[in-house]
């Protein structure tokens, strides 16, 4: 196929949404859901490695979704310290170096001492960078990065577009290529609302338990279709 060929997106951002969805359609509590989300998720890193793609950034738990009902939170608190327990060396063993993203204030000491370990135990792998964004939203990080370039000193006129970006969450990555969100809505959800600028974006209406291999190769596929001009002209020979 002529897509094998093409060069894979370099950074991949997911919205793994449907979780709830998919629990309620077999009958069982949402919790079962985000669990069968997180083996989603362990397949997809490697189909990320497989296909050589470089940042592999999905959103787990959105600045908004404290709102949820307490037992829903904390069952999600629970099921990610015990997905770090699960899946750390395995993550390790296949080359992921891992990075939280988010505002870990709100999150609770042994979430925080979990990230830590999470990071610094997988700070030198190479084969892909699995972003996990967590008690992130797209307002906080613009919000938080112009405060932080405002505590650095930065002066008013100097506070430039790169500039800005050197502040935010994601400046260790190049804006995402493609955006996938899976579980059937149309919208960003305060998601990478900065680094989405010109990322080419898929919708599915997959839940994101059951996106798979197959699933993610028709999203590339489709990215593949894609004519980016990021603002300008491409010339075809008959034009030219
Ligand atoms: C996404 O799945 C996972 C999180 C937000 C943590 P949902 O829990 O939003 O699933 P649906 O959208 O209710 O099906
Ligand atoms: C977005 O999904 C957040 C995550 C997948 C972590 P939501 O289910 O929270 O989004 P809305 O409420 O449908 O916009
Ligand atoms: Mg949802």
């Amino acid at each position: 196929m002529a897509q094998d060929r093409l060069a894979p997106p370099r950074h991949v951002a997911i919205v793994m949404d449907g979780n709830g969805r998919w629990a309620k359609k077999r009958f069982l509590p949402r919790f079962f859901g985000h669990k069968a989300g997180v083996d989603a998720l362990v397949k997809i890193v490697q189909a990320c490695i497989d296909r050589d793609i470089e940042h592999l950034t999905v959103f787990a738990f959105s600045s908004e979704n404290w709102k949820r009902p307490s037992d829903e939170v904390s069952g999600l608190m629970g099921l990610v310290l015990a997905a770090v327990s699960r899946y750390l060396a395995k993550m390790g063993a296949m080359g992921v170096r891992i990075r939280i993203v988010g505002d870990r204030d709100a999150v609770s000491d042994k979430l925080r001492n979990a990230w830590n370990e999470a990071e610094s135990s997988t700070l030198h792998n190479t084969k892909l960078t699995l972003n996990v964004a967590f008690n992130y939203g797209g307002r906080w990080d613009i919000v938080q990065a112009t405060r932080k370039a405002i505590a650095a000193g930065v002066p008013a006129d100097e506070l430039t577009e790169a500039k800005l970006s050197e502040f935010m969450a994601m400046a260790h990555a190049p804006d995402p290529d493609l955006f996938i969100r899976t579980g059937g809505e149309v919208r960003i959800s305060n998601f990478l609302l900065w680094q989405v600028a010109y990322t080419e974006f898929v919708f599915s209406d997959c839940l994101w338990p059951e996106f798979g291999e197959r699933e993610l190769d028709a999203a590339i596929a489709a990215f593949h279709e894609r004519d980016r001009r990021f603002g300008g002209v491409k010339e075809t020979p008959a034009e030219a």
